[in-house]
């Protein structure tokens, strides 16, 4: 039997990445990413969102040249729905319901830490596994349990990509911190004392980003960049043990753009063994925010016929993971 697997047309763009992506069934067709770095500071939604409203044409019409077929090939425009900065969703919610009346196909509103997850689901071997979801917005322990992502422990203040960003700003490092942090501390080897936060399966990290820059004046950078990463990497290996442990999956997942650091993933690997169970990590070049995440999870909604219509497509900032009613798993 011929399986006809659907054309997907999926848009991210819920802060700082404009990314556009066409996939059929599991299959990557075509993927273009753009990305916004502040001149100074963190993010600032207006100038993203003016980012990505010059981006994303570009994007479409690079993809429009590349795709082996027309673009009126596909089935339907998946796009980010929320969470994210309002005036980021509400750039990308407009780009997609005008292809979508353009085209006349359907529209489907992606959860954007769902589909993190649904990625790692896809082009990971893991099945049903333990997810750490760790990005800048976002630092949640999920699992699927009767029809919806279930969030078993989550940051109560800030991500840790934010921590490590912000905590990157005050060592004079260039945006994203993150990535340059994770550069330093592999110089560093003097374990400094910070707090150690972690109540039940959830995590704190504000307050540990404080008392890093309080280290500032009184030691080098690498030693502070080291001894972060092992403070707060730690708290999310011991909560992930704990996840795990009473949960009994057979598989971490590690995933969002935190997941490209080696120091977090052997941490949890760690665990994972300790636990007798596999480990996997999304693949670095798709471990941050990215249009094909969209397309995939827009792929398995498609097949649900989980639409929705124009007037349903209203961004939702902040869209819970755990208020979507995954039709597509069983
Ligand atoms: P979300 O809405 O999922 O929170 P996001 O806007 O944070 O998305 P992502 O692209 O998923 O976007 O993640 C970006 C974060 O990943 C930034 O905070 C960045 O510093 C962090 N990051 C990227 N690479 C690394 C790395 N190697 N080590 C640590 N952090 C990293
Ligand atoms: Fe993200």
């Amino acid at each position: 039997m011929v399986t006809i697997e659907p054309i997907i047309l999926g848009f991210e763009g819920t802060a700082h990445t404009a990314s556009v992506a066409v996939v059929r069934g599991d299959q990557i067709i075509v993927h273009k990413a753009a990305t916004y770095v502040p001149a100074h500071g963190g993010i600032h939604p207006r100038e993203a969102s003016e980012f990505l409203a010059k981006q994303f044409p570009i994007l479409l019409k690079q993809i429009i040249t590349e795709l082996p077929f027309k673009l009126q090939k596909i089935d339907a425009i998946a796009f980010s729905q929320g969470p994210g900065l309002g005036p980021c969703l509400r750039i990308t919610a407009t780009i997609a319901r005008a292809i979508s009346l353009l085209l006349n196909r359907p529209l489907i509103g992606v959860n954007h830490c769902i589909a993190h997850v649904e990625l790692g689901r896809i082009i990971t071997p893991a099945e049903d596994p333990m997810v750490l979801y760790v990005s800048g917005g976002n630092t949640q322990l999920i699992t699927f349990l009767n029809g919806r992502y279930r969030v078993l422990g989550e940051t109560l203040d800030i991500a840790i990509g934010n921590a490590l960003d912000s905590l990157g700003r005050k060592l004079g490092l260039p945006h994203p911190g993150g990535p340059n942090i994770e550069y330093a501390a592999k110089k560093g080897h003097k374990l400094l004392p910070l707090p150690y936060t972690i109540k039940g399966m959830s995590f704190s990290f504000s307050g540990v980003v404080t008392a890093a820059q309080k280290l500032i004046s009184k030691h080098n950078l690498e030693d502070i960049c080291y001894s972060f990463q092992e403070y707060t990497f730690a708290a999310l290996a011991e909560a992930t043990e704990r996840a795990l442990s009473c949960t009994r999956k057979s598989s971490i997942l590690l995933t969002g753009g935190v997941a490209a650091n080696m120091r977090l993933q052997e941490m949890i690997e760690e665990v994972a063994t300790e636990q007798a169970a596999n480990f996997y990590a999304v693949p670095k070049n798709l471990a941050g925010d990215n249009g094909v995440m969209i397309a995939l999870t827009g792929v398995k909604m498609f097949e649900k016929n989980d639409y929705i219509s124009v007037e349903q497509s209203l961004v939702k900032p902040r869209w819970r993971t755990d208020q979507v009613e995954v039709k597509w798993i069983k």
